[in-house]
């Protein structure tokens, strides 16, 4: 029996009715599950995408307006097998630039805390809660914060770290969800419920460089991080 409805159509009218829509990729078939909700959603496949499936997701990614204004998406680096995962805010204009996290200034005394605990951005891996610049550096919005969530847990499913470290304010808020204090969060493990990985929070690198007293905060945050990590290796 003919609907009348085009492929595409058809497609949207189960999707907005919250039924799944199979779909042949390739050699597999799996399903697309679309939430219905009046709030933001992520697209949540059912099972984590693997990393190539989860790039190009990201990359061709329209979900919010900040793919209007991108120059490229920012997806993670360093190592898929990382015990140590590192979260912070959003690409600024050096990473949206290179297309890598963490690449300017702040970017740079990340490398240095990192190396005060015998690590490399090669040892870890550095991701951001959107994976693209707001403009003008600007704070994220929740609302794009909620579309790009499903990103970053599917890469936290692949990863599965011992450990994540928030950087910030922005990354520590929207993990835990949550609005307490940045200085009442740190110094406590928290947990990552979505994968039930433990979390650390720690100081923003950018914010860092505008205090540098808070370093021995941030060093103290550091040496917990790695004493942690030690008793699970
Ligand atoms: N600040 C962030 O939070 N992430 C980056 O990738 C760069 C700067």
């Amino acid at each position: 029996m003919s609907t009348g409805l085009s492929h595409s159509n058809h497609r949207e009218y189960l999707q907005a009715m919250g039924i799944d829509v199979w779909e042949q990729r390739q050699d597999r078939v799996v399903p697309v599950q679309i939430e219905v909700s009046t709030e933001p959603t992520a697209i949540q496949a059912e099972a984590p995408l693997d990393w190539a499936s989860l790039q190009q997701a990201v990359t061709q990614c329209t979900q919010c307006e900040l793919h209007q204004s991108r120059t490229q998406t920012v997806f993670g680096v360093g190592n898929p097998n990382a015990d140590l995962l590192i979260i912070g805010e959003a690409p600024g204009a050096d990473e949206d630039r290179q297309g890598e996290p963490f690449v300017g200034r702040a970017g740079q005394l990340l490398n240095e805390m990192l190396k005060a605990i015998q690590l490399s951005r090669n040892d870890v891996y550095i991701a951001n809660i959107l994976k693209c610049r707001p403009p003008d550096n600007r704070d994220p919005k929740p609302e794009e914060a909620a579309l790009c969530s499903g990103f970053l847990k599917n890469q936290i499913e692949l990863i599965q770290p011992k450990l994540i470290m928030a950087l910030g304010r922005i990354a520590a808020h929207r993990l835990l969800d949550t609005n307490t204090s940045l200085a009442k969060l740190r110094g406590e493990f928290h947990n990552y419920t979505s994968t039930n990985t433990p979390l650390l929070v720690t100081y923003h690198p950018a914010y860092l460089l505008r205090s540098p007293a808070e370093k021995a905060k941030a060093w103290q945050d550091l040496l917990v991080a790695r004493k942690f990590l030690s008793t699970k290796s």
